[in-house]
């Protein structure tokens, strides 16, 4: 099977350094092989035991297959509910997809009354067309301000036009939770997600394998990439571990910004779902034990090549010595090519009859070059093609990086006090 390459020659760290963090990482390690061997889902680590599951698997698969032709799905989440199937979505069928093949798609995330405008408009016209709907909604807790309001605006909509309104609704939450009870009261379809999987750690339960499957995307193999990864970061010198140790290092050493540079439009979702993954599990204030403030975090942020060189290349090459870039990049890519004008050569000349892959290729390595000539240290992640088993590798390796990332800043990856704050505040303030 195709493996993904990691290439760590231009990280600049110290060896000696890194074998100093390597071995403060074998802890985590033991931990993580520990919950593996003992399978199940009883502790914090829980979701590495996901890519086994055969039941969440066949749960997703079979209702799926129950819904039959499906002409339009409605994703109704935030954060970690929604922000995995939206990645590997658009990576997989492409940010274009409404517009070419369908099931179409419609994510309702936020509470901005425009974009839920379009999802009301969209979901009124696919039922009057007597299309077939479904709606998914997702949520761990079931109490979150914007997924509820948006699920109910939407049911409001299903309700007026469909008796059997029940049979198109999809609940993804935890089990035995109030939301749990609720739809089992409505008669909706339900899938669970285990209480120890974080929201951010779930794409590979239900949370991201019945909309995927809806969507066409061979969830077998994403599991497949997954599990392979999962063990290969369990063994000694993993690229999860060695990249959590460089980035650890860059961070203590004033590199405090991760950017994750793809060269693939359409893996720009990936690097916002790594936004919230490395955003809410390392963004803390306080230690393990809450005993000490350590002021732990990482800010990430996520380019497009070659788009962005244009936008923001100059800073990133000239600007503050304060960023530790991930260039991700993809092997196998679809044939476009420019056709031979020699006519057009006085324009820019080398390019005529070269495929747009060649090009990318020479703007990468242009990149690189200018990245090591100025001292800008990074690392690169190879992707042997966009598919289902690649991004299942890259999504588990990144998870198990952040938990990596977790032991070196002594913090709990797991928790995320803040966003409660916030979510706290929002119902204390509409409740007056
Ligand atoms: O990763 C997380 O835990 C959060 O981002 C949650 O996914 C997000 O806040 C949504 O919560 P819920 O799934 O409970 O609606």
């Amino acid at each position: 099977m195709k493996e993904l390459q990691f290439n760590l020659a231009h990280a600049v760290v110290p060896q000696d350094e890194l074998h100093i963090l390597e071995r403060l990482t074998d802890h985590e390690r033991a931990v993580m092989q520990a919950v593996v061997e003992a399978k199940g889902y009883g502790s914090d680590h829980a979701s590495l035991n996901l890519v086994d599951d055969k039941e969440f698997l066949q749960a997703s698969r079979s209702l799926a297959h129950k819904f039959g032709v499906v002409d339009a799905l409605f994703i109704v989440g935030i954060g970690g509910s929604n922000l995995g199937a939206l990645a590997i979505h658009e990576a997989i069928n492409g940010k274009m997809h409404n517009g070419i093949r369908g099931p179409k798609v419609f994510f309702a995330d936020t509470v901005d009354s425009q974009s839920m405008l379009v999802n009301i408009q969209m979901l009124e016209a696919y039922l009057a067309a007597k299309r077939s709907v479904v709606i998914n909604v997702i949520s761990k807790s079931g109490s979150t301000t914007e997924t509820v309001a948006n699920f109910e605006i939407l049911l409001a909509v299903l309700k007026k036009h469909d008796p059997r309104f029940a049979e198109r609704i999809v609940v993804t939450t935890d089990e035995g939770s109030p939301f749990w009870k609720l739809a089992k009261q409505h008669d909706f379809h339900l899938l669970p997600i285990p209480a120890k999987v974080g929201g951010r750690y779930s794409v590979f339960s239900c949370v991201g394998l019945f909309p995927l499957q809806v969507l066409g995307v061979d969830v077998q193999s994403l599991l497949a990439g997954a599990a392979d990864m999962r063990d290969r970061c369990l063994e000694p010198h993993n690229p999860a571990l060695q990249t959590a140790c460089l980035h650890y290092f860059h961070s203590k050493h004033k590199r405090n910004i991760a950017d994750m540079f793809f060269y693939a439009t359409d893996l720009e979702s990936i690097g916002k779902w790594y936004r919230q993954l490395l955003g809410e599990s390392i963004g803390k204030e306080w230690d393990l034990q809450h005993t000490k403030q350590v002021h732990a975090g990482i800010t990430p942020t996520v380019s497009i090549g070659s788009t962005d060189l244009h936008s923001v290349g100059q800073l990133y090459l000239g600007g503050p010595q304060d960023k530790f870039t991930t260039f991700i990049t993809v092997k196998k890519t679809t044939l476009v090519e420019v056709p031979d004008m020699s006519e057009y050569e006085s324009l820019v000349p080398h390019i005529q009859g070269k495929s747009l892959h060649e090009i990318m290729h020479a703007i990468q390595a242009g990149v690189q070059h200018a990245f090591k000539e100025n001292a800008r240290p990074f690392y690169v992640i190879e992707l042997p093609e966009v598919s289902a088993y690649a991004l299942g590798q890259l999504l588990q390796f990144y998870m198990m990086q952040v938990m990596y990332l977790g032991a070196l800043f002594g913090v709990n990856p797991f928790d995320q006090p803040h966003v409660e704050l916030y979510k706290k505040e929002t119902k204390r303030i509409l409740s007056e």
